[in-house]
């Protein structure tokens, strides 16, 4: 089977959260059952070009519609994690792609439907013909409705369309008349049973498009594929999946193993594995050391609780910040890698690092780093995530990939393995 994913996350490359390590994960577990898989992303300015091998430039001009007029692309073609991969530059003059950060731009509506816009454009010119087309969360969920509208009439008949949510929070919801600039008729989507937000009547929701239109809609846990069929889970679109429950499905996320395999991940200070879980402590003391955690004496012994987090509401910020005051009091360490992007809770973090800067027993990071966050699963005895709602969320994976123990809010994804874990301690009994 020939895939293609159209998505705006690749890890290692174009990496936020989750949706950029399930991208690659998936596809290379499709790729080793033997189907072709293929993805299209935006050519970002921020990739982490280093990671990508043999980026070449396609000899072919890639035009696409926006606005009514017709618009340059380039496209290049590389190699991630051993998967093709066509990354689209469009020479539009609002430099889409090219603003220092994948998402938080004001014009995130029209940044992703210009990109699908060009990638279904790619898909038809190129001469490809896959059987699935597979778009990710709201800022490709816009693909299923230029299929149907304007591809198949052109042609591009071969697909079936497959759409996963992996977060409802995120809607992509704009004033109706945002989406002609892709090609898409207003009047024909502004429909309660097409592209309507369910909320604002005024306005069209992408999210929607992509599970009214796609053949198969999935999302990334069963308990939370129950949990949006709610009204305080779905997020206004609860009535919406109701009427498509036919072809939604919740597929529990994996992780990839291979990526995260503490008996050979590079970043680690040392490898080990279950047999030689003694390494797990060499990774404690040189993450302590580096970090200037008091780690001799006593303070040998006291456990470490680590957490690697977008700093965002969902992922309980009120609980996380909890959570340090209340390991110190019970003599743990901690250490927080995350990032936000709402500033109110940066600032408030950066307010709680100022506060422990030089604290022998905590420790705040606040970015973006792989390295560190690889060393954090090896480092930690025990992970918290306080999760309000979770899809399906995969450090509680990596840390027992690493042999660290989850501490969780039973909700989405974490419920989901929280029962796997459960019953195979019933079974060891
Ligand atoms: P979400 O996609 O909602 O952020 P997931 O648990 O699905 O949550 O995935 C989070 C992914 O992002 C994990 O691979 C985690 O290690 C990574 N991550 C989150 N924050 C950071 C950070 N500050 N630095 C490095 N990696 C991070
Ligand atoms: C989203 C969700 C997270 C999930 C990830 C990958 O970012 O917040 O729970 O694990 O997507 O599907």
């Amino acid at each position: 089977i020939y895939v293609i994913h159209i998505a705006a996350e690749m890890a290692p490359v174009a990496k936020v959260g989750g949706l950029g390590d399930v991208l690659t994960g998936l596809s290379r577990s499709l790729q080793r059952k033997g189907h072709l898989v293929e993805a299209i992303l935006p050519k970002y300015d921020c990739m982490d070009y280093s990671r990508i091998v043999n980026l070449k430039e396609l000899d072919l001009e890639l035009h696409s519609t926006f606005d009514g007029q017709i618009h340059k692309n380039k496209v290049w073609c590389g190699i991630v994690e051993g998967l093709p991969v066509y990354f689209i530059e469009p020479l539009h003059p609002a430099k889409f792609f090219w603003r220092g950060q994948f998402y938080s731009e004001p014009d995130d509506f029209r940044r992703f439907t210009y990109f699908c816009r060009a990638a279904m454009e790619f898909i038809l010119q190129s001469g490809k013909r896959p059987d699935i087309i597979h778009s990710h969360d709201w800022q490709t969920a816009v693909v299923a409705p230029l299929y149907w509208d304007i591809y198949v009439p052109l042609g591009l008949d071969s697909a079936r369309l497959a759409f996963t949510c992996h977060n409802f929070e995120y809607q992509g919801a704009e004033n109706s008349g945002a989406i002609a600039a892709c090609g898409l008729s207003a009047r024909d989507l502004m429909r309660p049973d097409r592209m309507q937000d369910n909320s604002f009547h005024n306005k069209i929701n992408l999210l929607k498009g992509g599970i009214v239109f796609s053949n198969v809609v999935t999302t990334v846990s069963p308990t939370y594929a129950q949990e949006v069929l709610r009204p305080e889970g779905g997020k206004g679109l609860h009535g919406t999946l109701g009427v498509h429950s036919k072809k939604f499905f919740g597929v529990l996320n994996g992780i990839d193993e291979e990526v995260w395999d503490p008996s050979t991940d590079v970043l680690l200070d040392y490898q080990y594995s279950a047999e030689d879980i003694d390494g797990k402590f060499i990774n404690k003391q040189k993450l302590r050391e580096r970090l200037g955690l008091a780690s001799q004496g006593d303070d040998e012994k006291r456990p470490l609780v680590g957490c690697v987090t977008r700093l965002v509401p969902q992922k309980g910020v009120h609980l996380i910040r909890h959570s340090i005051y209340r390991t110190l009091e019970k003599g743990g360490q901690f250490i927080l890698l995350g990032s936000s992007p709402v500033p109110q809770i940066q600032h408030e973090f950066e307010d709680i690092a100022r506060q422990f800067e030089k604290h022998p027993q905590i420790r705040l990071v606040l970015k973006y780093d792989e390295a560190l966050s690889h060393s954090i699963y090896a480092a930690s005895d025990i992970f918290v995530i306080p999760s309000i709602f979770e899809p399906c969320g995969l450090t509680q994976m990596i840390s027992m990939r690493y042999g660290t123990i989850p501490v969780v809010r039973r909700t989405g994804g974490l419920a989901d393995r929280f029962v796997l874990i459960t019953e195979l301690r019933f079974i060891r009994r």
